[in-house]
């Protein structure tokens, strides 16, 4: 929290809204809109939801295929299979982590001269690190398939100068509690085009037709944001610009505290954008390292330190056996040797440095033993 999370939150109390609906949560739409550039969005229960509502307004229907990062986090997925529909999974890339563009077009190409057209592709920007969205939209374009983007963890990111989520059909945001901000549990759904943020928006208000009566004409869902919680984003996205160079300051930090350590390879930079760099994410090469990433995860553990896997890439889960993927070997090699370090915006500099010298004292190899 920054500090001013409870003077909103009391305005919040104090307009009477204690509901998924007030100033407090009109207010944080426009702020987002406002921060990011982005004409149209709705504010919903959390990433998950927004990324179901985004599809289903989309036209995503039964049996259809939704073309989706293999390395990322479920949630980024269920909303397809929520709707119906199936997934095909694209494996990603050394140089940025996120989808494979070429791996992307082949398979692309490949389904449809099996006669089969993917409905929609939903790459995700994995730890922070922006998609190259004009590269997507040219392969998306060229074959007429909707682009729509996960930027769960991208807020505060940008792509060419913009905010991210600009140039596709729809854009999701996550406010979860581990988030670089948060409202506890959020989402936001964005878009150029108001038309589907107002449909995105009567869908989450269970479909309620306007007027007083409790007239229906579809199903919807109760996805709304509580405006209580609104009152929390809004003072996290006041501190966004300072996030961000804070999780970056950390990301550099560990860059030149580790860059003697052989064998620890950084999630790379893109020319084409700024990353928030909301985890700093690292592959540990065992050979060179002399132990493996779960290695250094147990014993940063045994120094009370918290770290993570990278996302064990979907095509190996087994709730998706039956999917079709392309590719997958290098998402497989990321998380095999992949750890996500604390980036905490809270930490300081020593506890940065703390960690960094557990690290060097993990590593095996000969040079970094006689040189401390
Ligand atoms: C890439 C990605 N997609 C989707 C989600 C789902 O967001 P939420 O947890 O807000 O439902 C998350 C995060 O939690 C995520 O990291």
């Amino acid at each position: 929290m920054c500090g001013r999370e409870l003077d909103y939150v009391k305005k919040a109390f104090e307009s009477n809204y204690i509901a998924p609906v007030g100033p407090q949560l009109d207010q944080f739409e426009e702020l987002f809109s406002e921060i990011t550039g982005l004409p149209h969005c709705v504010a919903v229960a959390n990433g998950t939801s927004a990324i179901h509502l985004m599809l289903r307004c989309i036209g995503i229907k039964p049996g259809d295929l939704v073309l989706a990062s293999t390395l990322t986090f479920i949630g980024s997925v269920a909303g397809a299979k929520y709707l119906g529909a199936d997934l095909g999974f694209i494996d990603c890339d050394y140089d940025t982590w996120n989808m494979d563009i070429d791996v992307l077009e082949k398979e692309i190409e490949s389904l449809l001269k099996s006669g089969i057209k993917p409905a929609a592709v939903l790459p995700t920007e994995n730890y922070g690190q922006p998609c190259d969205v004009d590269r997507l939209r040219s392969v998306c374009d060229r074959y007429e398939i909707p682009l729509v983007m996960d930027c769960a963890e991208t807020v505060g990111a940008t792509y060419k100068g913009q905010h991210v989520g600009h140039g596709v059909k729809a854009a999701a945001f996550s406010f979860n509690g581990n988030k670089i901000v948060t409202t506890s549990g959020g989402g936001m759904v964005t878009s150029d085009d108001g038309a589907l943020i107002d449909h995105a928006r009567y869908l989450a208000n269970q479909a309620k037709q306007p007027g007083w009566q409790y007239e229906h004409h579809e199903i919807g869902y109760n996805y709304r944001l509580s405006n209580i919680l609104a009152a929390i984003g809004i003072s996290q996205l006041e501190v966004i610009e300072q996030r961000v160079q804070r999780k970056r300051e950390i990301f550099n930090q560990y860059k030149d505290e580790l860059a003697e350590v052989p064998g620890i390879r950084f999630m790379p930079d893109v020319s084409y954008g700024v990353g928030n760099r909301w985890l700093t994410a690292v592959m540990i090469d065992e050979k060179e390292f002399g132990v493996d990433n779960i290695a250094v995860m147990t014993g940063l553990e045994a120094e009370n330190i918290e770290s993570r896997p990278i996302w064990r890439p979907l095509h190996t889960q087994k709730v998706f056996a039956n999917c079709r993927v392309a590719g997958g070997q290098v998402a497989e090699s990321i998380n095999r040797q992949g750890i996500c370090l604390p980036s905490g915006t809270s930490m300081s500099n020593e506890d940065v440095t703390r960690i960094c010298k557990t690290i060097r004292s993990l590593c095996k190899t000969r040079s970094l033993r006689e040189t401390g």
